[in-house]
Order: C-alpha cells, then structure tokens, then sequence
C-alpha cells in the first residue's frame, strides 16, 4: 500500500507535493520520492524512510516544475531502499505506482530483449519502459491503452512525460485513485485525504479507467481509450486539521478519545426522544434476509467476529465470519437471502474490497462499516454505516475497533427488535445501557499506572498468549494483536477452553497469561482454565470487572477490574486494558507507536 499523488500547475509544485506526500505517509513509510518536469526534462529525486528525509534533501529545495509526481512507499517488490524508491524514470516517463504487477518477470523479460535498462528490483519499472516503448509508435492515450491492457495485477499509476511537459495520465486498476480539482491546477492522490489540503471537489476513476490531467482540465477515458464524463463530488469537509494534541502519540490520542468515538455513534444512531434505534434508508426488507456473513481483515475481521457474538446471542439470523482474503479465493456458496457485511476503517483494504466486488458480482446484499465514507468500499456497497470516529492516524487501530463494534451492536439490536427475537422491554433496557457505556469506558481509561509497571514483564518475555471465552475471545485476539503490531513481541489469542488440546504446552514457568475473565456466563470455565495455565507456572495478569463476589482463586500474579455493566458490553471495557498495555510496551521500548515497522494503516495490495 503506497502513496500517490501528482500537481499540475502555474506554478512551483515541489513543496505541495511533498506537504502532500506527508499526509499519505500512513499508507507506507518505507522511502519516498519526487519527480518533476523542467526546462524539458524529467528532475527525480528519492531517498529512503521517511518523507522529512526527502524534504532535507537539498535537490528537492531547489526543485524547479509546474508538473510533478511523488509517492511514498510500503515495499512489495524489492527492499525498501532509495533504488527501489518511487518515482521510476526513463528518459521519457516517470512513474509512480500503488499496487502489484503480477505478470513483471515475463514484461521484464521481453523488454530486456528490446534493449532496455532495469535499475530497480521493483515490479514497477517495467511500466516505464513498456510506455517508453509503446510512445516510439503510438501517440500518449494509445501508449497509456497498450501498456494498461499488458499488465496483470493491481495498479493506481501517476505518469508525468518529458516530451509533455503539460499533462499528467493517471491509471487505476485495483488500487484506489482520485482526481482533484483546484484554482488553476489540478491534482491526482490516492485518496481524498491526500487533496483534501488542497480541494474537496473530487472525481474518484473506476476501475479500468484512465485520465488526462492538464492545470486547465482533466479527460478522463474507459479502457479502451473512449473518452468519458465522470462526476466532481464535493467532499463533507475541507482538511480536518489533526495533530497529536498534548498527546505523545496519535495512539495515546486515539485511546482516550474513544468516550468521544461511542458518543457520536450513539447520537447517530439513537434516536433519545422513541428511545429507539434509527439506521436511516435500510434498503431492505427484514424478511428479505435470514444469514449474514461478515468479512474484514485485521482488527477489522476481530470486529466481525464480535458480532457474530452478538448476533447468535440476539437474533435468530444465521451468522458466518470469514477473513477476506480467504474468503475472496474459496468456492463460496451465494444464498439470495444472505447479506454481506464488510468491516473496514480505511474502506481501502484491497482483500476486502475484492470480497466485497465477488458478492456484488453474485447478486449478494451489501453493506460497509467504515471510518471513510468517501473510500471505494463505502462508494461501491449498496449501504453504509459510517462509524463517525474521526481520522484514526495510528496505525494501530483503537477507536475504530471500538466504533466498529459499536455499530455492529447497534445493528445487531435493531435486526433482533425488527425480527422480534428481542422483547422491546429488553431491547429498551439494552439500550439504556449502552448510553452509559462512554462514561463506563472514560472511567475505565483510568487504569494506567499498574499497567504501564506490568508491561515490563511481557517487554521482558519471548512471548504471550491472551486467552477468552465467548464475547471476550475476539477481544483476546484484538489483544495480542495489538501487542505483536507495537512491540513486536509474539503473542497469540486463543479460546481459554482450547489451552488443553495443544497450547497448553507453550506453558513455562514465568510466561505472561492475559486471561479475560469477566462476570459473565463463561467466567467459571474461564477461571478454571486459568487454573490450568498457573498451575504449570503462567503469570496471569487477570482482566475482569469489579464485583463485590471474591475471586476465588489463588497464585494470579496481577489483576485488572474494568467498570461493569451488561455482559452484552463488557467487550468494550475488556479492550482498554489491553490496548494500555500494548502502547507502554512499545513506549518502553522505544519503537515507533504510530507507525510500527513494516506496517501501514491502509492496506490497499494484497
Ligand atoms: C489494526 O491494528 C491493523 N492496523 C490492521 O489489522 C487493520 O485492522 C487491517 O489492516 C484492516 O484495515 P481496515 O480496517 O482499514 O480495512
């Protein structure tokens, strides 16, 4: 997953390029890199890590152009070095690119054999000379065409010419690409948030699409080279001014927004004065489905599997979960009756923005819980549920999961009342509680102290497990997860009962247990377990909610108490502890919090 973006205008485009490049480093952080066009030839300058590495370097200061294109980086091809930097150039062409040419051994093959010099390792390159080759016969829009149709893969492309010196061609395939317009210029990005400093008129291309970008206007054509009209979206906002605060880290932030992050979902989605739940323009009729299945990745499919939880627990409904990229490449039976859920906050996550065009393609109902509600995912389901977090910049996600699964709640409560698996007495009560979630979440955001001494034991260990039952499993494997992605140490989540059929073996003396363990249906199996673990020498750090019953067990090293409410909501207050604990590690260790390695918060390449 990479970042584009490209300037066409009467003016220097150097600076905003690289102002723009900063605002796109959360899709990869590997190098970065511009190229513009002066006195009639192409300017290219890279360097490794991170875009303030490029701006120090004293090419980019005195870079010249009213044309230009920059990119940052999160390596698929080739290490993440200055060589194997974006932009790729030729003579003649310079080319920035997000995605993955599967086909580039065999293209790289046969333009060796035409004489052409590969400097790079990257797959990209052969786009540049395949261009270059194609522009020796073929003027640019059949150049673009042929280049376009050779490649297999997925591509979002930036191309600037030397002999053009008043264009821009931008290409998509796959991975996400914009068109913004502005005062006597125009821009190309990989998504609004990279314009948006710059615009909020934009026109996202489709797949297969190509355009033309000059300072005056832009053309945009089909992928046979047949012109093509496209419409100018006005975005919500303009750039939403976001910085880290008082905090250290956008993280840290994150974390203690997430009060915020439920009340806005709350006053979204609950209408107070019916005390009832409203999901405006639900295009479809209760009766019209009877299975749901819902697909994300990451932390996003740990959202997906919450739900499951809630759903069986509430409706009647048929309930499956499945990992995109799994489930986008299996032999999938469509049930006309099923609707597809895909869970996302970026609403770029290539896997499962494909699960998401295979369900389409069979007729399937689609809805997106998203962050973005400008992304590809959001524009191309036939509903969506914004989550309304704000900006997660971490990429290490905290409020999102907390503002998916609120969502996921909410809908789940409202097809059980619809569907009349809830009584409205129930329903009424489960709803009064969930009001008061937000204060019960602020409250538990107060743990802090203990946790930040108990991270050094985990920072200290060569690895962890993080065990639940039931509702508390998918925040088990949202926990490890979050430990393994800020410092890097192994932890695995697991369902406790499933210790004794392999894993138990792991057990040595001083290994850190996170058992999660609330008041709820599966807390005395899960104490047992517990047992299971300290008996062969675990530390357990405890996680579970004050209650005035003692727990009834000895030998636990360290014991955390969340606020306590309907076991319903429990997972809420279970993951702050966990995500605490995951940032004082990666703090005491000194990693990058908001950008871990090899990571980027937008996966847009599979
Ligand atoms: C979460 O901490 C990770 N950064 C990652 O697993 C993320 O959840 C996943 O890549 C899905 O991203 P999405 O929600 O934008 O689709």
């Amino acid at each position: 997953m990479c970042g584009i973006i490209g300037i066409n205008s009467n003016k220097s485009v150097s600076a905003s390029i690289i102002n723009s490049l900063k605002k796109l480093e959360y899709r990869g952080y590997d190098s970065a890199g511009i190229a513009t066009l002066s006195s009639g030839q192409i300017n290219e300058v890279k360097s490794e890590g991170r875009v303030d590495n490029l701006e120090k370097n004293s090419l980019v200061q005195n870079m010249e152009g009213t044309i230009g294109i920059g990119h940052v980086r999160w390596a698929t091809h080739g290490s993440p070095n200055s060589l194997n930097a974006h932009p790729h150039s030729s003579q003649n062409v310079s080319v920035v690119h997000n995605g993955i040419i599967e086909n580039s051994t065999l293209l790289k093959k046969f333009l060796v054999g035409k004489g052409h010099k590969f400097k790079s390792q990257t797959d990209t390159e052969v786009i540049v000379h395949l261009i270059t080759e194609h522009l020796k016969t073929d003027d640019i829009v059949n150049s673009i065409k042929k280049t376009l149709k050779s490649l297999h893969g997925s591509f979002a492309l930036g191309i600037i010419f030397k002999d053009q010196p008043d264009l821009i061609v931008g290409a998509r395939r796959g991975s996400p690409l914009a068109v913004g317009y502005g005062p006597n210029e125009n821009y190309l990005g990989s998504d609004s948030y990279a314009l948006k400093s710059m615009t909020n008129k934009i026109t996202y291309l489709n797949d297969g699409e190509f355009c033309v970008i000059k300072k005056d206007h832009v053309e945009f054509f089909s992928d046979d080279g047949v012109k093509i009209n496209k419409k100018v979206l006005e975005l919500s906002s303009q750039e939403e001014e976001y910085d880290k605060g008082d905090y250290k880290h956008f993280m840290a932030k994150e974390i203690e927004e997430q009060p915020l992050t439920l009340k806005n979902g709350i006053k979204e989605y609950i209408d107070n004065s019916n005390n009832d739940i409203n999901i405006y323009n639900f295009p479809w009729k209760i009766s019209e489905i009877s299975s749901i299945t819902l697909i994300g990745c990451g932390t996003a499919y740990h959202s997906c599997l919450m739900a499951k939880y809630w759903f069986e627990e509430l409706t009647s409904l048929d309930v499956n979960v499945d990992i995109a990229s799994e489930f986008r490449y299996r032999k999938n039976r469509f049930k006309r009756d099923s609707l597809y859920i895909f869970v996302s906050q970026s609403g770029e996550t290539a896997d499962t923005y494909a699960a998401l065009d295979i369900c389409k393609k069979n007729g399937m109902k689609t809805c997106a819980v998203v962050n973005v509600i400008e992304s590809s995912i959001a524009r191309d389901s036939e509903f969506v549920l914004p989550i309304h977090c704000g900006t997660e910049i971490g990429v290490a996600s905290t409020k999102a999961f907390l503002g998916q699964i609120l969502i996921l709640y909410i809908l789940s409560l409202k097809l059980a009342l619809l569907r009349k698996d809830l009584k409205k007495d129930v329903f009424t009560q489960k709803l009064n509680d969930l009001k008061k979630l937000p204060k019960l979440v602020d409250q538990t955001l107060s743990i802090d102290n203990k946790i930040q001494t108990i991270s050094n034991t985990f920072n200290e260990a060569k690895g962890s497990m993080f065990l639940g039952r039931g509702f508390s499993y998918p925040i088990a494997l949202e926990g490890a997860l979050k430990l393994k992605e800020l410092s890097y140490i192994h932890a695995e989540g697991y369902p406790a009962g499933e210790m004794k059929h392999g894993p138990l073996a792991l057990i040595e003396e001083g290994m850190p247990v996170v058992v999660l363990a609330p008041r709820d249906n599966y807390y005395k199996k899960t104490i047992s377990n517990m047992q299971e673990v300290i008996a062969r020498g675990a530390k357990v750090l405890l996680v579970t909610n004050k209650s005035k019953d003692e727990i009834v067990s000895e030998n636990i090293w360290e014991t955390l108490e969340v606020e306590t409410t309907n076991a319903d909501l429990l997972p809420f207050l279970l993951t702050i502890p966990l995500q605490k604990l995951a940032y004082y590690s990666a703090l005491k260790k000194g990693f990058d919090i908001d950008k871990p390695r090899n990571l980027a918060k937008s996966v847009t390449v599979e």
